[in-house]
Order: C-alpha cells, then structure tokens, then sequence
C-alpha cells in the first residue's frame, strides 16, 4: 500500500477522532487533541493513503531533553495489519535519530499483544512495568525503551 505521513492539521481533527473512536481504550477529545497540535515539542502525524487522501492512522509524540516519548499510536479498524502502525512508529524513531535524541519511550497495557509486538518489531525492549498503571480495566503498564545509539543504521521503513 502506498502511504505517506503528513503533519497533523485541525483538518484531518474528524479522521482522528472517527480512529479515536474505533480504539476504545484512552481516547482522545477534541480538546486533547488540539492541545497537543499546539504544543511546540510534539510531534503529531497521520498516514495517509495519497491515492484517495484517506486518513489511516496517526501518531502523538513530543521531545523532551534528549528523550522523545510516543502517547499514542492508533491505525484504523479496516486497515489494521498492513503495517501503517509500524510505518509512523518508524518515522518517529527517524526523527528521533535524526535529533540527536538518546531513546524513545512509551508505556503499553499489557494485554495489548498488537501494539507490544509492533514496538518490538520496530527495535523497542521492555525495561519497567507500572504496576496498576491503567483504569478500566485496571491493569499493569509495560514500559518500553528505543535506544537510538544501539539501533542506529538499523531503521528503514518497511
Ligand atoms: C497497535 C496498532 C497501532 C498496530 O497497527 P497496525 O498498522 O495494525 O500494525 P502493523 O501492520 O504496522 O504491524 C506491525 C507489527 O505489529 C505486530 N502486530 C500488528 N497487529 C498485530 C496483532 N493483531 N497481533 C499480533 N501482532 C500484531 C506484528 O508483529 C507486525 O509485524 P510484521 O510487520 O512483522 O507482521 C493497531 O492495532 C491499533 O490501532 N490498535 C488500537 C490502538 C492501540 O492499541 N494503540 C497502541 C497503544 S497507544
């Protein structure tokens, strides 16, 4: 599949919350949204599809110091497996290099095996946990590291 990521704009705000919505778990508002586009230090991307502009996934980092860190990684219900997850988690890790930043972290319920098995695809290692981290349903965080000195050269989009 063809894609290519865009920078997030107030217009593509109804495609991410129609995605928000099918994710079910922490989602975003509006508001949420908003407010991260205009922070300075966030990174904010959609995938999009050029052929028919569909909006297909979007991704919510921002850098801090020599650290970024990923929110949110969300791909449409229908598009799901074609590996536009893995396609904007790769585009921040690239930035991230590309920064002179040392890592990349997240957190991940640990029942969510789709989006573990992409961040470890992508070259992430599980280095905590935080016990009881999530609500509804409680549950433990996995924390995730991407070390940009270890993995350099090794990032290319699929
Ligand atoms: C997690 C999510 C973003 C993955 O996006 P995706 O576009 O379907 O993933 P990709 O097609 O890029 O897959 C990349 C890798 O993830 C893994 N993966 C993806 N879906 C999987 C599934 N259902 N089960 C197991 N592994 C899976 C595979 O290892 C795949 O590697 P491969 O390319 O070698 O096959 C998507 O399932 C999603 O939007 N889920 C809901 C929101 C969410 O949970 N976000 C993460 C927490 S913020």
């Amino acid at each position: 599949m063809k894609l290519e990521s865009q920078k997030m704009e107030a217009s593509h705000l109804e495609h991410v919350l129609k995605i928000e919505a099918e994710c079910g778990k922490e989602t975003w508002s509006k508001a949420n949204i908003l407010s991260e586009l205009q922070k300075e230090n966030s990174i904010c991307l959609v995938a999009i599809n050029p052929d028919s502009d569909a909006v297909l996934g979007h991704i919510f980092a921002y850098s801090v110091l020599d650290e970024a860190y990923i929110n949110k990684v969300a791909v449409a219900k229908g598009s799901r497996g074609l590996g536009i997850g893995k396609f904007l988690v790769k585009i921040v890790l690239d930035k991230a290099v590309n920064l002179g930043l040392e890592s990349v972290m997240l957190e991940v319920r640990q029942s969510n095996l789709a989006a573990i098995s992409l961040y470890l695809g992508c070259g992430f290692c599980e280095v905590g946990r935080r016990t009881g981290f999530y609500k509804n349903p409680h549950e433990d965080a996995i924390l995730m590291t991407f070390s940009t000195t270890n993995s350099s050269g090794k990032l290319s989009a699929k």
